[in-house]
């Protein structure tokens, strides 16, 4: 017999078998179990993460012949045939293919008879977003007035390319990527039910690596089961996957923030003799500062890339020394290093160059401990990244006795004044608080009505600021400055956040989800 993807062999057949993706299993078998079905559905969301098996489990659903609380026996010579592919009401439409039109012309025509085995037609149309405008249009004729028998299940990764006359006539659901907690403990159960020992940290890293998608993540379960048998430790992982070992980048970043050019030197060379490509160094390294940066903001709650917990140590250790400012600069330095290797075919020389660069910026070291504000992991206290706040904070600094002792004073000021001014105050009450806003802008100082600007990458800061504690800071400090009736509003400025040549780099490299750090 031949073998069997993991991938396939693990398709969930029922709602039960779904990992995550709860709402969306929860409204379906519901709608399935009250005869609820609505006749066109959209699914969209990531890669492998479970659109086309749950547009199969419905398929089944509403034809079996003794659903159970909605979900098919996957028994009943329905169900079977479904299974085998051999059902002729359910058709599969691979939009990806031919672009679909001649599949949209025939389905015009065909969508109108009735079903010739089962009870419903089910029409699931993969990646429909890459029809084109004539089959999009085809399709939405019929989307308008659907027999009673036919459903429509419409999947896509990329929703924002569905024309809206489209997505008004669906019933939407969006998919969403899933936790590395989730795809371990499928993993786990995958690779017992294989007679296969993976560790701990093997299964963590393949885990991460599948950035939320589980088809990726049994793909490579199984090619690293096919070269290295039954056995799998967190080496047979880095092997096959190419990965370079956190343990390692671990040391190599302590050598160049201890600005060791020996040793950075020394441990390039080795990685590059045992194999490891020299864009794929870097590219991991960017991944372990991402990792460091996240991890100095959030502490234990951050969700790490590279770093698994044996080299969590190195982290911490290196999170009490290094801004993150200062590794915000490096991963930037380091960024644009992976790029310029990507085009090089990565040469030995390049490499060094590229964490050399990293060395040198070690030279800025980080400001007395006392300077910075008590970093605790629960209040997340923030970093201090743009240049302009930067100023402003420090001009807030000086006049801080200043405005402590005129607290009412400062009409027909510039602006700039102002900002400074409340900025100092709002120091004085709370350090945390003072650090949030200082990645604001003085928008407007009109009368008493004062507004201040974030950038949508400090979205994070924008909303601490809106909870109670830090808003009434705020505004207490406000009126101090102002008068009683001062009131404050926080808004988003207008430029767009992926225009930060920063935000924008790392966008490329990581990919939304990993960049925004939301949700
Ligand atoms: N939510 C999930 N629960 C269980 N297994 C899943 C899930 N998502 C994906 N898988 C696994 O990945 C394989 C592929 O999933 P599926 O085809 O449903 O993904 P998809 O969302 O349609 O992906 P694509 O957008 O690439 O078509 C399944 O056969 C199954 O092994
Ligand atoms: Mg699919
Ligand atoms: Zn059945």
């Amino acid at each position: 017999m031949s073998y069997m993807a993991l991938y396939r062999a693990w398709r969930p057949q029922n709602f039960s078998e779904v990992v995550g993706q709860e709402k969306t299993v929860k409204a379906l078998q519901n709608a399935l179990q009250q005869g609820r079905v609505s006749h066109a559905y959209l699914f969209s969301g990531p890669r492998g993460t479970g659109k086309t098996s749950i547009a199969k489990i419905v398929a089944r659903a509403v034809n079996c012949s003794r659903p159970e609380e909605g979900e098919p026996c996957n028994q009943c010579p329905s169900c079977a045939d479904i299974l085998q592919g051999n059902f002729m009401d359910v058709i599969e439409i691979d939009a990806a293919s031919n672009r679909g039109i001649d599949e949209i012309r025939d389905l015009r025509e065909k969508v109108r008879m009735l079903p010739a085995q089962g009870k419903k037609k089910v029409y699931i149309i993969d990646e429909v977003h890459m029809l084109t405008t004539e089959a999009f249009n085809a399709l939405l004729k019929t989307l308008e007035e659907p027999p009673d028998s036919v459903i429509f299940i419409l999947a896509t990764t990329e929703l924002q390319k569905i024309p809206a006359t489209i997505l008004s006539r669906c019933q939407s659901y969006h998919f969403r990527r899933l936790t590395a907690e989730e795809i371990v403990e499928r993993l786990r159960q995958v690779a017992l039910s294989n007679k296969m020992k993976v560790s701990a940290e093997g299964l963590e890293l393949i885990a991460r690596r599948a950035n939320g998608g589980l088809r990726d993540a049994l793909s490579s379960l199984d090619q690293i089961y096919s070269y290295k048998g039954t056995e799998i430790d967190k080496q047979a992982v880095l092997d096959v996957l190419g990965l370079v070992d956190d343990l390692y980048l671990s040391r190599l970043m302590e050598a160049i923030f201890a600005r060791d050019v020996g040793a950075v030197i020394e441990m390039l060379g080795q990685a590059l003799q045992e194999g490891k490509e020299a864009q794929q160094i870097a590219r991991e390294a960017v991944l372990y500062l991402r990792d460091l940066l996240v991890y100095s903001l959030l502490g234990t709650e951050a969700e790490l890339a590279v770093v698994t917990d044996s080299a969590r140590p190195y982290l911490d250790n290196l999170r009490e020394k290094i801004e993150p400012a200062q590794v915000m600069k490096a991963l930037n330095t380091l960024m644009a290093g992976a790029d310029r290797l990507r085009f090089s075919e990565g040469n030995r020389f390049q490499l060094e160059m590229a964490f050399l660069e990293l060395v040198a910026l070690g030279a800025e070291q980080k400001p007395s401990a006392d300077a910075r504000p008590p970093r605790t992991v629960r209040t997340k206290a923030p970093v201090s990244v743009t240049k302009p706040a930067q100023n402003a904070s420090a001009d807030g600094t000086k006049t801080q006795s200043k405005a402590a002792e005129s607290p009412n004073g400062g009409d027909g000021k510039t602006t700039q004044q102002a900002w400074a001014r409340l900025l100092a105050a709002v120091k004085e009450k709370k350090i945390p608080t003072h650090a949030l806003l200082a990645q604001g802008k003085l928008l407007e100082h009109k009368d008493q009505a004062i507004t201040i600007g974030f950038k949508k990458a400090y979205k994070f800061h924008k909303e601490k600021l809106e909870e109670s504690a830090n808003k009434n800071i705020l505004e207490e400090s406000a009126k101090e400055l102002w008068g009683r009736s001062a009131s404050v509003s926080l808004v988003f400025l207008e430029e767009d956040s992926a225009q930060d040549p920063v935000v924008k780099r790392a966008l490329e490299l990581f990919g939304e989800d990993i960049v925004e750090v939301k949700e």
